[in-house]
């Protein structure tokens, strides 16, 4: 799968993409990324990508000229390179999540437009993008974070990408619950014992308990999830139990 990003800062793209899992999915040919630089397709003698906004205001809007050139250029190298989606990383965006990972990963190609300033010209955003995203109800500086969360998430769903396909199917979200906590060793650490059922080697009760404790979790943190799963939540748990020491649990 390949990814691009249009962006004024393509080093902080490729920084924080070449690093980690996604940086050797990369190495080993299983994705693509590349990052364009917009200013570079500036007509202006001093490459200048953004003018003041028609009607007044303030901030600067980013023009159409030299995103629409960067958009073509892309196209021209993708050529007959199957599907391709175009996304524009805004706070005004659908909200990002699982689902819309698993949607996008059944492209070939996402090409991203990361916006700066205070916008971006409309003309061009209607010419040429197919769907707007946000990663979450507050504002960043820059659209390249936010393209960069959406190509993790949707590589590690790629062949190849993580280890075992295991890795995310039982997973805290994708799985419609959060995940249940986990322990290693040493058996005990400031007093605090891993618990007991995960060292009895009972392979169904330990599944068991982890299915209560996802279901508790997510009831606690997440209780619009459980909507998704009535079924969990009749026979598995009473509605209330005893408090446990988590700092994070209040
Ligand atoms: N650009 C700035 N803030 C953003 C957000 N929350 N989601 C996507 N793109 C953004």
């Amino acid at each position: 799968m390949r990814f691009d990003v249009m962006t004024l800062f393509p080093e902080m793209v490729m920084t924080v993409l070449g690093e980690s899992i996604i940086g050797r999915a990369q190495r080993a040919g299983l994705i693509e990324v590349h990052a364009h630089n917009i200013r570079d397709f500036s007509l202006d003698r001093h490459r200048k990508t953004d003018d003041t906004p028609y009607g007044g205001g303030v901030g600067m809007i980013m023009t159409c000229q030299p995103i629409y050139d960067c958009y073509k250029s892309i196209v021209d190298e993708i050529g007959d390179g199957g599907r391709t989606r175009v996304v524009y990383m805004t706070p005004k965006g659908r909200i990002f999540n699982h689902g819309v990972a698993r949607e996008l990963a059944e492209y070939d190609n996402l090409i991203f437009l990361a916006g700066h300033y205070e916008g971006v010209d409309q003309r061009v955003l209607d010419e040429i993008v197919d769907e707007e995203l946000s990663i979450g109800d507050y504002v960043l500086t820059g659209g390249e974070l936010p393209a960069c969360i959406v190509i993790d998430a949707v590589s590690r769903l790629k062949d190849g990408v993580l280890a075992a396909p295991e890795c995310y199917e039982g997973e805290s979200v994708a799985s419609g619950l959060l995940e249940y906590p986990q322990y290693t060793k040493p058996r005990e650490f400031r007093g605090r014992a891993v618990p007991e059922v995960l060292l009895s080697g009972d392979h169904a009760k330990i599944d068991r308990w982890r299915l209560e404790e996802s279901v508790r979790l997510t009831r606690l943190r997440r209780p619009e999830l459980l909507l998704m799963h009535p079924e969990l939540e009749e026979p598995l748990l009473p509605k209330k139990k005893g408090k446990r020491k988590s700092k994070g649990d209040e």
